[in-house]
């Protein structure tokens, strides 16, 4: 066989075995056979002298051709399977990922403190529905038939044929639905969602959270309800905290009032949170009107009682230096994992 046919004969075995090779087992087979100093290649390569001096230039380029792939696809093979392996390989060096844990978000842990510093005072937890009735939301709790809060733009309407349900706009219904179903003494707070039709904005959005204060039994009086929200205060802003009480209007106590706690950032000294007054308005107040206690057959002779109504997120806001209500629903990690 010339030295040209056995070029072609190792070319042909040269490429059928390198499409067969898997492992780096085999890549180390094909190195020993073809590409070491006594392997085939070389052996053709010392034949090169008995080649006729005019047909030298061609077969041996032809030779080199073939050496130059066999060494070429050794060495991608062999850099395939060193990445194969690296891959394959775990370095124990590197940092460990931590699982992260969540937590409660900051209305839920704002009313589960709420409902922490009322329970010690006495006060039971109720519930209420948030799909509520006129009655309920509004008659009951003597708002008169023309009230502006019942006005469409306050209250969004559930599409129910008798048109008569709501979603709730305040906590305070579910005062009469347990004055339905309970008689004094009463001591309840309801936390709970509310909701608004008003546009979303950084101060206001659809849906809240209020907790509603009630108190009714014989000789309840204004000064009672006083010292439980300062008791409240204080617990809740801090032991140095005063109160103040301002008359104000709600169409289901008479008298009414918001209260103001000394602003706990500067101690009533006048900052950008209490916007320099000193004071942080936290809730509105007041004695239970006697046209409510009628409505739920309580004798406003014999019987007294107060509520009182706070804000969650504004609350929480205030507390936390939150200046957006939106930030509550948005669930940016970014923002919760603060609180
Ligand atoms: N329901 C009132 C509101 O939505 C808050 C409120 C005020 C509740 C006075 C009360 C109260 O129980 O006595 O703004």
């Amino acid at each position: 066989m010339s030295l040209r046919e056995q070029i072609v004969t190792l070319r042909e075995e040269i490429q059928s075995s390198l499409n067969g090779i898997a492992s780096a087992d085999a890549l180390e087979a094909f190195r020993l056979k073809h590409l070491v100093r006594k392997g085939t290649l070389q052996g053709l390569v010392e034949q090169l002298r008995t080649v006729p001096a005019d047909e030298k230039p061609l077969v041996g380029k032809e030779l080199n051709a073939l050496k130059a792939l066999a060494e070429g696809e050794y060495e991608r093979l062999q850099k395939s399977f060193e990445t194969k392996a690296a891959e394959k390989m775990i370095d124990v060096t590197l940092p460990g990922r931590d699982s992260e844990i969540g937590h409660v978000h900051l209305i839920t842990q704002t009313l589960e403190e709420l409902k922490r510093i009322f329970a010690a005072l006495g006060f039971t937890v109720e519930e209420g529905p948030e799909i509520e009735d006129d009655y309920h939301n509004f008659e009951a709790l003597n708002f008169a038939p023309d009230h502006p809060a019942r006005d469409m733009q306050d209250t969004f309407h559930i599409d129910d044929p008798a048109g008569k349900y709501i979603l709730r706009t305040h906590t305070s219904p579910v005062q009469i639905r347990v004055m339905e179903r309970q008689k004094p003494p009463i001591r309840a707070i309801v936390p709970g969602r509310v909701y608004r039709n008003e546009a979303i904005s950084a101060r206001s959005h659809s849906i809240f959270h209020m907790m509603e204060g009630l108190v009714v039994d014989e000789g309840v009086t204004f000064a009672e309800l006083q010292g439980t929200l300062l008791s409240f205060a204080k617990q809740f802003y801090g032991e140095k905290s005063a109160v103040r009480f301002r008359p104000s209007y709600f169409p289901f106590t008479e008298p009414s009032a918001e209260m103001d706690v000394t602003c706990y950032l500067c101690d009533g000294k006048g900052c950008r949170v209490c916007k320099g007054t000193g004071w942080l308005e936290i809730l509105g107040c007041g004695m239970v009107h006697p046209n409510v206690l009628r409505n739920v057959n309580i004798d406003p002779e014999k019987y007294t009682g107060y509520a009182f109504g706070i804000g969650i997120e504004r609350t929480a806001m205030l507390r936390s230096g939150i200046d957006d209500v939106r930030l509550f629903y948005e669930n940016d990690l970014r923002v919760m994992k603060q609180f």
